[in-house]
């Protein structure tokens, strides 16, 4: 059971005059990543590599902030790179396999994804890469294997899909996902943007060979991280300095990517957990001794009740809610999507900023998925409410309150 109380001093942007329910487009940061990243700048920040004690301390909070994020990803710190956004470290991470790869061999995308994991695959077309599509079931909103199966084949490099859409909620099966594209020859990359604030991350145990997060999204700062396998990392050909050495990782992947203030921050995403763990199971000792799988039961337990709420508010109305009807931690995060016929999901977003609650509509930079459900056009794509931890009880009860004019099983005036 989570200390709401506690949670909630953890974040000084948050605030009770307004419900932030967006976190899948950023999550309010921990107070410990807004504190370091403060103390680096009062420092002063120069570049690393240089004799003196300030380029020094420079290089020793890069390497500090890889490993914080290494450990939470349960990967090792050279495997793990920071750039700007989720965006810019898979595009760079498709321009540096390309040359791993052949005229004619292949690439499959789906239309599930955030256009991040979409995007740079496709822009291979135009290099001799015959790019395939997984496309998403309309009625379930997901990704099934069995649509999965007939595309690969002895060309496929590489399969690009989603843990979980941001624009549906539903939860993909990673591991075993990619078992099959691993028995097929083929890699498996594989966006957590919208996973990763909600569940554990164990990229060794579901053998992903690249899996992205961006940190923004994880109560830290605005930057993104790609975990790459080692010998993966070590085939690419990163478009980066020439005198770079290969095998300087990750490095290679990154000269000018990552903004080294920011990344002095990262210690506090695994400090804030570390802390959130010792205070709800009242445990003192070495962060290292505490499994992050007991915090996040306990944070899947208390996002899954606040989803639970939202979706029995909804069930039975006229919105179309998208992903599964559950808030079982098992089938979905707490990231509730839904459409409205002949409602501009706009004036929902709006009428919920009106009434002091943050939230977002439209396509969510996954036109194709919004597109593949087959919504009444006039809606312009879905509403989306996505919660976080630190959410409380109240803060969703207003926003049903917020959404009852346009929910009513009853013909409204904004329904015309
Ligand atoms: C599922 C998903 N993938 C990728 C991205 C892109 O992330 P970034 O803003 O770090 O480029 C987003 C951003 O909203 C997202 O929700």
């Amino acid at each position: 059971m989570l200390d709401l109380d506690y949670v909630r001093a953890a974040f000084p942007a948050l605030d009770a005059s307004w419900a932030h329910l967006d976190n899948a487009g950023g999550t309010a940061p921990a107070a410990a990543v807004c504190e370091r990243i403060a103390a680096a700048l009062g420092r002063g920040m120069v570049a690393r590599g240089g004799p003196h004690a300030t380029s020094a301390e420079a290089g020793a909070l890069y390497a500090e902030g890889h490993a914080a994020i290494a450990e939470w990803l349960a990967a090792d710190p050279d495997e793990v790179l920071l750039g700007g956004s989720t965006t810019a470290t898979l595009d760079l991470l498709a321009r540096s396999l390309r040359p791993r790869w052949r005229v004619g061999d292949e690439v499959i995308v789906t239309d599930a994804d955030h256009e991040a994991n979409i995007g740079p695959w496709r822009r291979l077309e135009a290099t001799g890469i015959v790019v395939r599509e997984w496309r998403l079931r309309p009625e379930t909103a997901t990704l099934e294997l069995e649509d999965l199966r007939p595309l690969l084949g002895e060309r496929t490099r590489l399969v690009a899909f989603t843990h979980c859409a941001n624009v549906v909620g539903a939860l993909h099966d990673v591991a075993a996902i990619t078992q099959v594209i691993h028995d097929a020859g083929a890699l498996a990359c594989v966006d957590g943007v919208a996973y990763a604030p909600h569940r554990p991350i164990d990229v060794r145990a579901w053998d992903v060979d690249f899996y992205a997060v961006s940190l923004y999204k994880v109560f830290g700062p605005h930057l993104g991280a790609l975990f790459g396998k080692r010998d993966l990392l070590l085939g690419g050909a990163p478009p980066a300095h020439p005198f770079i050495a290969p095998g300087d990782l990750p490095y290679r992947y990154e000269p000018g990517g990552a903004s080294p203030e920011l990344v002095a921050g990262l210690p506090g995403i695994v400090d804030y957990f570390d802390a959130l763990d010792h205070h709800t199971f009242a445990i003192r000792g070495d962060a290292d001794e505490a499994p992050r799988g007991r915090l996040f039961a306990a944070i899947a337990e208390h996002e899954a009740s606040l989803a639970a709420r939202l979706l029995e508010a909804l069930a039975g109305t006229r919105a179309r809610v998208i992903g599964p009807p559950t808030a079982d931690p098992e089938a979905r995060v707490a990231l509730v999507a839904f459409a409205i016929p002949r409602v501009p999901s706009a004036t929902i977003a709006a009428a919920l900023a009106e009434a002091g609650i943050a939230a977002r509509s439209g396509h969510f930079y996954a036109p194709r998925a919004v597109a593949r459900l087959g919504l009444d056009p006039t809606c312009g794509g879905l509403v989306r409410l996505s919660l976080a931890h630190y959410n409380t009880v109240e803060e969703i009860d207003r926003a049903v309150a917020a959404l009852a004019p346009f929910i009513d099983p009853a013909p409204t005036s904004t329904a015309s």
